[in-house]
């Protein structure tokens, strides 16, 4: 039987999304009970990217769950620098590991390797694409902060464009009747195929430049760091960065009880003296990742049957897509293949849409 992957939240029906949120609630009031549960299964972490929290959190909760962890945090020190293709990689890792963790610079990456892993394979960060298991964290998050994930109005701030941490919990959060406010500037919005989809879903969204205007309406302030390494140009990065500065002033604009969230690593756009005040939730948010990640190991590990099998809508061999930073460009092996929506093409690892 095929292995089954988490490449994206959004394909885990919602009461299994709410059964690994409730799970990981569990672990965190009882962590003991869960510490042999995983006894005799290994974890392999493959970052092809920088990392501290994703990385450290995945490990320490197969860790916690008794299991063992073995990878690697730098290609260079790999097969990968003498010129090993991602599939290679992907069969050699999956005959070692019952599970495999991976973060890649390139879009679309974790589902080309899930494609060609034996074991169930989970998405850590593709690119600018998304991070499924961030967003697992940050439910958590709003479930133990806000008591809800319903109608909640949500502030999205900061690099909307490349932030794969907004892209996964926009995805995520279409489902709860959510009201958006896209907090950016007009080179950093949010990827059309995502207004397109919180359209479908019936949930409001409002483009907004000005975080002050945005911040009275918010019950949740999700503000992330503008991606430099995703930047064509450095000059690009230096007009972006710092428009957007979450200080104590602009705190008091807030609502009482709204929660600012974070993926972290934060640069300069949240002031250290708001990690005071008891609305800043994102260290506590770090820490729940490792109980959402937890819960989403034993899940994963103990039902084969969390998560979607890979499959191709259809493939059309002449076609590239044309997104430089899709995993097809540096991996030729892989299937070229799209989906149609209209007079365009959608490639089904990258979600790049190509006029025909
Ligand atoms: C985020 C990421 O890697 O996308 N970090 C994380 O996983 N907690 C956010 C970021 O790097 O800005």
């Amino acid at each position: 039987m095929a292995a089954k992957h988490l490449i994206d939240l959004s394909d885990l029906e919602q009461g299994k999304v709410n059964a690994i949120i409730d799970l990981a609630c569990k672990i965190k009031e009882n962590p003991q009970q869960y510490q042999d549960v995983c006894r005799g299964k290994i974890m392999a972490t493959l970052f092809y990217e920088p990392s501290t929290r994703t990385q450290m959190s995945f490990k320490t909760a197969m860790l916690r769950l008794g299991g063992e962890v073995i990878g690697f945090d730098n290609p260079q020190n790999s097969s990968v620098s003498k010129g090993e293709s991602l599939k290679d990689t992907i069969r050699i890792v999956g005959g070692y590991a019952d599970i495999i963790v991976i973060r890649h610079p390139s879009e679309g990456c974790a589902k080309a390797a899930a494609y060609h892993s034996n074991v169930p394979l989970i998405n850590a960060g593709d690119g600018g694409h998304l991070h499924p298991t961030q967003t697992l964290t940050d439910l958590v998050t709003l479930h133990l902060e806000k008591g809800t994930l319903e109608n909640l109005t949500i502030g999205l701030c900061g690099d909307l464009k490349y932030g794969r941490t907004v892209h996964s919990l926009i995805k995520s959060m279409c489902r709860h009747h959510t009201k958006f406010i896209l907090i950016s500037t007009r080179e950093l919005t949010v990827p059309q195929y995502l207004k397109d989809l919180m359209n479908a879903s019936g949930c409001s969204y409002q483009e907004i430049y000005s975080l002050e205007e945005a911040l009275p309406m918010l019950d949740v302030l999700y503000m992330t760091r503008i991606q430099g390494e995703r930047f064509s140009s450095r000059e690009e990065y230096e007009r972006q960065k710092s428009v957007y500065v979450l200080d104590r002033r602009k705190m008091s604009l807030a609502k009482k009880d709204m929660v600012v969230l974070h993926p972290l690593p934060r640069v300069d756009e949240i002031t250290d003296e708001v990690d005071e005040d008891p609305r800043a939730a994102y260290f506590r948010q770090a820490v729940n990742g490792m109980y959402a990640r937890m819960a989403l190991i034993l899940t994963m590990l103990q039902d084969p049957q969390t998560g979607s099998s890979i499959h191709f809508n259809r493939v059309y061999p002449s076609i590239a897509c044309t997104n430089p930073k899709c995993i097809t460009q540096s991996e030729g092996y892989l299937p070229k293949s799209f989906s149609e929506s209209g007079d365009m093409l959608v490639c089904d690892y990258c979600d790049q849409r190509i006029l025909i």
